[in-house]
């Protein structure tokens, strides 16, 4: 897959089979996080891997009977988030490290936070020219106490997001784009 196909075919792959990712691509996708363009080339980041099945289905586990407990999904659907996760053959969290940050003003936080964001599209374009699925998530931004309790988070690393990872299982209907009103050439009209 070239470069360009790389990034406009990328979809968020929600459903794994159950062939593992190798060591060589793990590698690659580690990699490719770490590649990733940083403020004064700071690479504020850290990573948590999670390769192990029953440290994966754990984590489904928790993220269910949580999303159940805060009154936001049903049973179904939180089943539905079970299924997702679980079927990850390896997730990837990504933490900034606020100790690496020039400052802890807001901007310098902020720019971290983006490269953070930047490190987690680095990965999901790689899975996907290597012919992995990839899905991002919110949940460790969103509810950093879940992962801090799990894995023993130092308190200088704040969760951003997870990646799940795996062979793709089914692929997403295709998406429309948006083109209208989004591009300015030369200012706003
Ligand atoms: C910052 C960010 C947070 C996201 N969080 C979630 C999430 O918590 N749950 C989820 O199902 N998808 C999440 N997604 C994936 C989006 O739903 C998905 O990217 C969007 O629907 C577009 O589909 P595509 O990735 O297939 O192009 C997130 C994406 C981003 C960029």
């Amino acid at each position: 897959m070239d470069c360009l196909e790389g990034i406009l075919k990328r979809r968020s792959i929600r459903k794994f089979t159950d062939e593992n990712i190798k060591e060589e691509e793990l590698e690659a996708l580690l990699n490719s996080a770490i590649s990733a363009p940083s403020p004064h080339n700071e690479q504020p980041w850290e990573f948590l891997i999670l390769k192990e099945k029953h440290t994966i289905e754990k984590l489904a586990s928790k993220l269910k009977e949580e999303y159940i407990k805060s009154g936001k999904a049903d049973e179904e659907k939180a089943e539905r988030t079970y299924r997702i996760v679980s079927s990850a053959k390896v997730i990837l969290i990504g933490f900034l490290n606020i100790k690496k940050l020039r400052s802890d003003s807001h901007n310098e936080r902020l720019m971290g936070m983006q490269s953070l964001a930047a490190a987690a599209e680095n990965v999901l374009i790689a899975a996907n020219c290597l012919g992995l699925g990839a899905h991002w998530r919110a949940i460790p931004l969103v509810r950093p106490d879940i992962f801090s309790d799990m894995f023993r988070i130092p308190d200088y690393v704040e969760p951003q997001w997870m990646i799940l990872l795996g062979r793709p299982g089914a692929l997403p209907k295709p998406k429309y784009l948006q083109k209208e009103g989004v591009f300015h050439f030369n200012g706003w009209a």
